[in-house]
């Protein structure tokens, strides 16, 4: 078995929040503002591994179908994490980008967001993607539809190609995904990066959300070490060939 190196681009379905606060006998909000705590800890954590990207789904195209006071308690935390950790990602050289539809958010939260984003810009030490807002069957046909308009538009339509496709993502930019992890033992994407995820390798962990910290990130990197990685060809292949 040949043991690969990385990964470079961890990401994470941050789930059980709600499942975490039920067994507390406390309201499901509470798993989310434990759960942002997760994401400080995790994000801390990961350039220790060698990390160089962590995108997480912070809330899904779907997530809208939760109760009104669950939704707005999710935009609040956005609004604050987005607000009070800013100082800190720029001091600490992190690059801040939010994947995902701006339109059906609220104004402020887009003008944080673009705040945000706009601080962060020169940043090169370590990327963070946060999906909010985020679907990957819409972030995919949203690509599609800048092709369409280009060729209404009268430009020459350019041939459309995998690369061309995946440069039009929200994702563009970042290194390949290696990892895909979920917490609370589901074992589904929930519409999270279904293109990006074409090569990654996947760790599911029993973990709630707001258990989550450097020892899960740890054995979850570990074992991604462990896996062959052969990209269709017959030969594992480790990261620094990749
Ligand atoms: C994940 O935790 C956070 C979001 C989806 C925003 P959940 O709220 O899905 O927690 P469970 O799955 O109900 O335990
Ligand atoms: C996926 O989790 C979305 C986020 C983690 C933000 P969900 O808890 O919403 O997914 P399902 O409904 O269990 O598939
Ligand atoms: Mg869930």
């Amino acid at each position: 078995m040949s043991v690969v190196d990385g990964p470079r681009h961890v990401a994470i379905i941050m789930d059980g929040n709600g499942r975490w606060a039920k067994i507390r006998g406390l309201p499901r909000v509470m798993g989310h503002r434990e759960g942002v705590k997760a994401l400080k800890r995790t994000v801390e954590a990961a350039p220790k591994f060698g990390i160089e990207c962590l995108t997480v789904f912070g809330f899904s195209t779907e997530n809208w179908s939760r109760p009104v006071a669950e939704v707005s308690e999710l935009m609040g935390l956005v609004r604050n994490y987005l607000t009070s950790d800013l100082d800190r990602m720029e001091r600490e050289g992190v690059r801040l980008k939010v994947l995902g539809r701006r339109d059906g958010l609220p104004s402020d939260i887009v003008q944080i967001i673009e705040r945000a984003e706009a601080r962060t810009v020169a940043n090169d030490r370590f990327v963070l993607q946060v999906a909010f807002n985020y679907g990957a069957r819409a972030d995919i046909v949203a690509a599609a539809q800048r092709y369409v308009d280009q060729a209404l538009s009268g430009e020459a339509p350019s041939a459309l190609t995998e690369e061309g496709l995946g440069s039009r993502l929200s994702s563009s930019g970042s290194p390949d995904v290696d990892l895909i992890i979920r917490t609370s033992g589901e074992q589904r994407l929930s519409n999270f990066l279904l293109w990006e995820a074409a090569y990654a390798e996947f760790v599911f962990q029993d973990d709630l959300w707001p258990d989550y910290g450097e020892s899960a990130l740890g054995r979850a990197v570990e074992l991604f070490r462990r896996r062959e990685r052969r990209f269709g060809g017959v030969e594992a292949r480790t990261a620094a060939a990749i």
